[in-house]
C-alpha cells in the first residue's frame, strides 16, 4: 500500500502560487459551483497545482488551494493524502502507478512489482537518471486487461515484466509507444481475439435489412391469408343465414305502411287517390290558419303574462332589470340557502339480549 505522507521538509518548496493562466483557470472551475459550495472545486485545483509543480503536490500548494477555496488546511490535506492520483513526493519524468489489487495481482502484478523493485528501487524514489519513480496503487478500473499500470496520464495494459521493461526503455529513449494493450488486444475483448459477434453482417446493416424483409414478407402473407379467410367466412354466413346483418335488438319493428302509394303501385292500384288530395287540403288537418292574422310580439307577451298571473307565477320584479343572482356560498349568512335536511339513517335495532349478556 502506498505511503501517503508529505515529502520531507528538505524537498518542500518555500512557496507556491498559481501562475496567472492557472489562476484564471481555477477561477473558472470555482464559478461552476453555487455560492457556498466552492469547496467542490478542491480536486481540480489540487490537480492543476500538481501539474504546475512538475507532477507532485507540495505542502505550500495544498495550503494555497485551501486559502483559495476558504477551506481549513486539514480538509484539503485529507483529500490530497486520500487519492493516490496526487503525488506527495517528487516524481520522475515518468511516474508509474502500478495496480496491485486482486485482479491485477492474480494476473501477474506481483511479478511487475518485483521488476520495478529490482530496476528502480523502493517505491516513492526517483531513479538516478530522473526518468522514473513508481508507486503501487489500488484498482485503476482497467481490470479486464490486467495487469496494468498508469504512466503519467496513460494506461498500459496486459503487461509482463518484459513488456514493461521494453516500454520503460522506449519512454526513456523518447521512442513512440503504444498506449493501452501491449499484446494487441482491441479494447477489452478476449485475449485470443473476439469470438462472439464476429459476423460482419451484424454491423454493416445487411442483417437488419434481411430481418426487416422477413418480417414484411410474413406480414404480407398473413394479411393475404386473413383477407381470404374473412371473405370465405362472410360468404358462408350469407348462404346459411340470409338475414340482414344489422341487429334488430333495441330497434322499433320496421313494418311497411298499410296503405302507401308505393304499395298501391306495387299491387297494380292507382298510387294516389283523389281522397288523398282532399285529406291534404282539409283545413282542419292543417295548423296554418290563413284567414287569421299572426299575433304581434306585444300581444304574445301580454298573453304569456296573463297566463303566468293566472297560474300565480308572474314576476313582480321591475322590467329591464337582471334577475337576482343566487347567493354565493359563505358571502352572507342571511343569503345562505336553507340547509338540506340530513337524511334520516335507519337505526339498527339493538341486538336482543341473550342470557350471556
Ligand atoms: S485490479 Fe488492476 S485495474 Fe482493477
Amino acid at each position: 500500500m502506498a505511503n501517503r505522507r508529505l515529502a520531507p521538509a528538505s524537498e518542500q518548496p518555500a512557496s507556491f502560487a498559481f501562475s496567472s493562466e492557472n489562476a484564471e483557470w481555477a477561477k473558472g472551475q470555482i464559478e461552476k459551483y453555487p455560492e457556498g459550495r466552492q469547496a467542490s472545486a478542491v480536486i481540480p485545483l489540487l490537480w492543476k497545482a500538481q501539474e504546475q509543480n512538475g507532477g507532485w503536490l507540495p505542502q505550500k500548494a495544498i495550503e494555497a488551494v485551501a486559502a483559495e477555496l476558504g477551506m481549513p488546511h486539514i480538509r484539503v490535506l485529507e483529500v490530497a493524502t486520500f487519492y493516490t492520483m496526487f503525488a506527495l513526493e517528487p516524481v520522475g519524468r515518468f511516474w508509474i502507478q502500478l495496480c496491485g489489487t486482486v485482479p491485477c495481482d492474480s494476473c501477474g502484478a506481483r511479478e511487475l512489482k518485483g521488476y520495478l523493485q529490482d530496476r528502480l528501487g523502493p517505491p516513492g524514489h526517483v531513479s538516478a537518471d530522473g526518468n522514473f519513480s513508481w508507486l503501487e496503487v489500488e484498482c485503476l478500473g482497467a481490470c479486464c486487461n490486467a495487469p496494468m499500470a498508469q504512466i503519467n496520464q496513460d494506461y498500459y495494459e496486459d503487461l509482463t515484466p518484459d513488456l514493461l521493461g521494453k516500454l520503460m526503455d522506449d519512454l526513456a529513449a523518447g521512442r513512440p509507444v503504444t498506449i493501452g494493450s501491449q499484446v494487441g488486444r482491441t479494447s477489452s475483448e478476449p485475449k485470443g481475439g473476439a469470438d462472439t459477434l464476429t459476423d460482419e453482417t451484424l454491423f454493416d446493416g445487411s442483417r437488419v435489412g434481411a430481418w426487416r424483409k422477413r418480417f414484411e414478407d410474413q406480414a404480407a402473407k398473413s394479411d393475404d391469408a386473413d383477407g381470404k379467410a374473412e371473405a370465405a367466412s362472410s360468404e358462408q354466413r350469407a348462404a346459411n343465414d340470409p338475414k340482414p346483418a344489422k341487429p334488430d335488438s333495441g330497434r322499433a319493428a320496421e313494418k311497411p305502411p298499410a296503405d302507401a302509394p308505393a304499395q298501391r303501385a306495387a299491387s297494380g292500384e292507382i298510387p294516389v287517390k283523389s281522397g288523398d288530395a282532399a285529406d291534404a287540403a282539409d283545413p282542419k288537418e292543417s295548423t296554418a290558419q290563413p284567414n287569421k292574422p299572426a299575433p304581434s310580439a306585444p300581444e304574445i307577451i301580454a298573453k304569456a303574462e296573463a297566463a303566468g298571473a293566472e297560474a300565480g307565477t308572474q314576476s313582480d320584479l321591475p322590467r329591464n332589470e337582471p334577475p337576482p343572482q343566487p347567493a354565493v356560498s359563505g358571502a352572507s349568512p342571511d343569503a345562505a340557502a336553507p340547509k338540506p335536511k340530513k337524511p334520516s339513517v335507519a337505526k339498527t335495532p339493538a341486538a336482543p339480549k341473550t342470557e350471556e349478556n
